[in-house]
């Protein structure tokens, strides 16, 4: 089976309307990437409707980094899927370790998420991933085990879903996993998939997030069950960001 790549950009709460101008370089150097690679910037909300009129017609897709379980209500402050759908999103991060960290987001929440981001027939990119204390005591598979049992919706296909394993101490630490813990992390999650999704958890790629960059990438991207990468601080400009695609 071949999965095409993902390189997804997660701006995080980076970004203003002077940004486009980056977005514009972004989307002019996708056209010399290898055909294979599919290209993502998920900018702040508020950015989104004015990436989204300057990436169509381009290779660089448009997505968001949270969305609510709900269609629409008394939710102040909250962005439904409808609504990013609205905005010209196709792909929507759910389950970041910031958000899980920071907004208390538990598996089940996150599982409704990625379940309205399908129902709106957008992409859910599903993060999972272990912390260091849970990795030194041997509990990465387990944890991410769990998380992946929790957090995936019903229903799900290799079409609308994307898993990202990110192990949280390599977030924006510049420190990475070796490769053979890499290997062991993508096999175990393909195993999950399959047992959950049947045959489509063959199609659905698996991404690795953590401080991945120009120099690193070509070894991450080379790694079995790596089908992208999802990448935090180096995809803020396009100088950094494209030489990931490229390394495919
Ligand atoms: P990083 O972030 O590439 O800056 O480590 C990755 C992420 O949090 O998605």
């Amino acid at each position: 089976m071949t999965r095409s790549k993902l390189i997804a950009g997660n701006w995080k709460m980076n970004g203003l309307a002077a940004s486009t101008a980056e977005l514009d370089k972004i989307i002019a150097g996708s056209r010399d990437l290898p055909a294979r690679v599919e290209v993502l910037v998920c900018p702040p909300f508020t950015l989104i409707d004015r990436f989204a009129d300057r990436a169509e017609r381009s290779r660089v897709a448009i997505g968001a980094q949270d969305v609510h379980a709900k269609e629409s209500g008394a939710h102040t402050g909250c962005i439904s899927a409808a609504m990013l759908r609205d905005a010209g999103a196709s792909h929507v991060i759910v389950g970041h370790s910031e958000r899980r960290t920071d907004q208390k987001e538990s598996d089940a929440e996150v599982q409704a998420k990625a379940a309205a981001v399908i129902a709106a027939g957008l992409i859910a990119i599903v993060c999972v991933g272990e912390t260091e204390a849970e990795r030194d005591a041997g509990e990465a598979t387990a944890v991410v085990g769990r998380q992946l049992a929790g957090s995936l919706p019903a229903g799900a296909t290799a079409a609308n879903l994307v898993v990202a394993y990110e192990p949280v101490w390599a977030i924006g630490t510049g420190r990475t996993p070796s490769t053979a813990d890499v290997a062991e992390m993508h096999a175990f999650i393909r195993g999950r998939l399959r047992a959950q999704l049947g045959g489509e958890g063959e199609g659905v790629r698996i991404l690795y997030g953590g401080s991945v960059k120009a120099s690193n990438a070509a070894e991450l991207l080379a790694v079995p069950d790596v089908d992208g990468a999802l990448v935090g601080g180096a995809s803020l400009t396009a100088e950094q960001f494209l030489p990931i695609g490229q390394a495919v």
